[in-house]
């Protein structure tokens, strides 16, 4: 069987990153998270000081020169909680990036177009070859278009909200409920609103509300059409229609 582009978007706790990595287990392919990218660019910014708070052409200029690698998880390890190891300049941040802190400001350095253009073409040659699930906010529309399969995952704010709170207090981060509510929404609306590449939901994208469904039963729903996208490719010999 040929193997299949999978790109899912959707907003912030939707649950893409744990469906796409189980789906990726399923499947055999490899699971790519395009947000760790932005999330580590962000990352050097802050630590540069000053940096976080400087121009447009400043931030260009230090993706341009940064080094980020995304290990993609090899099917046999994906497991649900293994993200993709990032490396910043060849240092493991794979933790590092997971704060709040650094969420509310890979959302801000998201806005800046030609930021924007460096990481989908590292995320393009990343998915070059297929057989792979990258999931993030424009991977149905703009960085793989033609993906055989989209999917928009959502789930209702206060759910989205509820799943990223406990995953703070697991870590001992002690944010209230109300906190995360605020920074969840911030972020959608500034993904949401803004010029370049905005989180939309692709025409041809299948919508799946997951409100009311765990990992493993999104997931298993997200294989079936994967399969099903497979028999119908079988048939035409890979073309559309
Ligand atoms: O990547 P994204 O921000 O869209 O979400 P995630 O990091 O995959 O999921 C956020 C949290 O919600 C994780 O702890 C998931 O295990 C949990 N989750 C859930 O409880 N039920 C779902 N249907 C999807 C995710
Ligand atoms: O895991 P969560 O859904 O909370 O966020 P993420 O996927 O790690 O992405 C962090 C931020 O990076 C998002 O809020 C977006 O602003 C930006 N992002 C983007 O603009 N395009 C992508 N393909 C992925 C992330």
């Amino acid at each position: 069987m040929r193997k299949l582009t999978i790109a899912i978007d959707g907003p912030a706790g939707s649950g893409k990153s744990s469906v796409a990595q189980r789906v990726a287990q399923i499947l055999g392919y490899l699971y790519l998270d395009s947000g760790a990218m932005y999330r580590a660019l962000e990352l050097k910014a802050l630590q540069n000081d000053g940096l976080a708070l400087s121009s447009d052409a400043e931030l260009e200029d230090l993706a341009a020169s940064t080094q980020i690698e995304l290990k993609p998880t090899p099917p046999q390890l994906v497991s649900e909680g293994v993200k993709n190891k990032v490396l910043l300049d060849g240092v493991d941040v794979t933790q590092a990036i997971r704060t709040s802190e650094v969420a509310q400001a890979a959302s801000q350095l998201a806005t800046i177009a030609k930021v924007r253009e460096l990481l989908v073409a590292h995320q393009q040659r990343a998915g070059a070859g297929g057989g792979i699930v990258m999931e993030g906010r424009d991977i149905g529309t703009v960085v793989f278009p033609n993906a055989e399969l989209k999917i928009f995952l959502e789930a209702t704010p206060g759910t989205r909200a509820e799943r990223r709170w406990k995953e703070h207090q697991q870590k001992g981060e002690h944010l209230t409920l109300d906190q995360v509510v605020e920074e969840v929404h911030e972020r959608d609306k500034r993904d949401r609103e803004r010029r370049v590449s905005p989180l939309v939901h692709a025409k041809d994208a299948v919508l799946v509300d997951n409100t009311a469904m765990d990992v493993e039963e999104t997931a298993r729903l997200i294989v079936m059409l994967a399969r099903e996208r497979e028999s119908e490719l079988a048939k035409t010999g890979g073309r559309e229609g």
